[in-house]
């Protein structure tokens, strides 16, 4: 009798901490399957609205999930400090996408969805609107109770003049390897970088008076047509030259072409023995292996640092703490 009670503490104790773990630390697929079965297509639906008038939005709503992902986890801090987003071609812009589809996921299921999980769903459906893989999203993240702490900002996210170290290392500090970095550099089939970000290229590269050797030269001829020597850096151009609005494996082929827009991109196949060439080529000649390495890569980076359980909160409003 003894012996049965104890193992019937035992197991209890083993399935309650069981289940303490799971709500605090593990995402799950089907997280909202009872609260908000509808929250798929309600993200689906307010991004192809937005699509209808704005072909770049999803790429910028890509960009969104990466950056607060790489600033103190997947936890949507960066949309509370985002002041600047609809002047200058700025780099975080679709805020108020990502507030149309809070709205919409508010009326359907009120109080349920994190801000941080619409990012991470709005990613997916991005992807996949632009022809590119689907996966499945993990979900459960909480929003933070605090904006990004603005020099983590400037620290953590990696900048378009990073050397291939200086990448990896930035991966590497967010737990992502050389393989994801490759394969999530991959995002840059779509959407659009301003001249500011890439103009030390094509007159001035590394101090040096010149031009970035490894710049196609026909490429650097048209983009010194976009972004003058003294311009104010704001212009925007293509990242994908040759198909620029859809999720492909482009980016790959252009690289081999030097036709990298960023230097961030270039260095993959350009850095003298870089051990990255050989998954370019991989990538550039097999799509389907971009993709599958994209979506799990995808669902790596949004694992960082997420918060879950009883941690931080459910935004009523994404750009504003409850
Ligand atoms: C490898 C390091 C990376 C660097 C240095 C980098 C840098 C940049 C820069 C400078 C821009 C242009 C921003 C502007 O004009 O203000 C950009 C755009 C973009 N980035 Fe990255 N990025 C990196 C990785 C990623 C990753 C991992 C993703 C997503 C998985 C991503 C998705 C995008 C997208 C989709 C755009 C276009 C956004 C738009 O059109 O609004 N990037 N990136
Ligand atoms: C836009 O760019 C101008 C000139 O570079 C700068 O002075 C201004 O602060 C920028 N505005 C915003 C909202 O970032
Ligand atoms: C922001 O992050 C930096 C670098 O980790 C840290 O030194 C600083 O104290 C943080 N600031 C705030 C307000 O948390
Ligand atoms: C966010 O922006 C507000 C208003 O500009 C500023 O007061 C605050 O210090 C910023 N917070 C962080 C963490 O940078
Ligand atoms: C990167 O990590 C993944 C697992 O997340 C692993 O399958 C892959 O082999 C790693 N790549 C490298 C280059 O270490
Ligand atoms: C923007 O690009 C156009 C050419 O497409 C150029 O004439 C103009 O000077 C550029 N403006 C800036 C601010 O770079
Ligand atoms: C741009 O500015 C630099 C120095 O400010 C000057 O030397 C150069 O001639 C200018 N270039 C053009 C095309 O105006
Ligand atoms: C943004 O970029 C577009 C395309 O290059 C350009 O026409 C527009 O003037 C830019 N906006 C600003 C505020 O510089
Ligand atoms: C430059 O790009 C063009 C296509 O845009 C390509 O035909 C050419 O081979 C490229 N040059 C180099 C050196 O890769």
């Amino acid at each position: 009798m003894g012996s049965i009670s104890v193992n019937g503490v035992v197991v209890a104790l083993l399935l309650f901490s069981g289940v303490v773990v799971m709500n605090a630390y593990q995402l799950s697929i089907g997280f909202y399957s009872t609260t908000c079965p509808t929250l798929q297509a309600v993200v689906l639906s307010v991004i192809s609205n937005a699509f209808l008038t704005d072909p770049r939005i999803g790429a910028s709503l890509m960009k969104f999930h990466f950056n607060d992902c790489f600033v103190q986890g997947c936890d949507a801090s960066l949309l509370l400090n985002n002041t600047d987003a609809p002047t200058n071609n700025s780099s975080i812009r679709g805020l108020d996408v990502v507030n149309q589809i809070k709205t919409a996921v508010e009326s359907v299921c009120p109080q349920t969805v994190s801000c941080a999980d619409i990012l991470a769903l709005a990613a997916e459906v991005s992807s996949s609107l632009g022809g590119g893989p689907t996966w499945p999203v993990l979900l459960g993240r909480r929003d933070s109770l605090t904006a990004a702490n603005t020099t983590l900002v400037s620290q953590n996210l990696p900048s378009p003049s990073f050397t291939l170290d200086q990448l990896k290392s930035s991966f590497a500090a967010q737990g992502l390897n050389t393989t994801d970095l490759v394969a999530l550099s991959g995002a840059h089939t779509f959407g659009r970088a301003r001249c500011s970000t890439f103009v030390d290229r094509l007159y001035n590269f590394s101090n040096s008076g010149n031009p970035d050797p490894t710049l196609n030269t026909t490429y650097l001829e048209t983009l010194r047509q976009i972004c003058p020597q003294n311009g104010t850096g704001d212009n925007v151009t293509n990242l994908d030259l040759t198909t620029p609005d859809t999720f492909d494996n482009n980016y790959y082929s252009n690289l081999g072409q030097q036709n990298g827009l960023l230097q961030s991109d270039q260095e993959l196949v350009s850095t003298p023995g870089a051990d990255t060439v050989d998954l370019v080529n991989t990538y550039s000649s097999d799509q389907n292996a971009f993709f599958n390495q994209f979506a799990a890569s995808m669902i790596k980076m949004g694992n960082i640092g997420v918060l879950t359980g009883n941690q931080g909160e459910i935004r009523l409003q994404c750009n504003s703490v409850n």
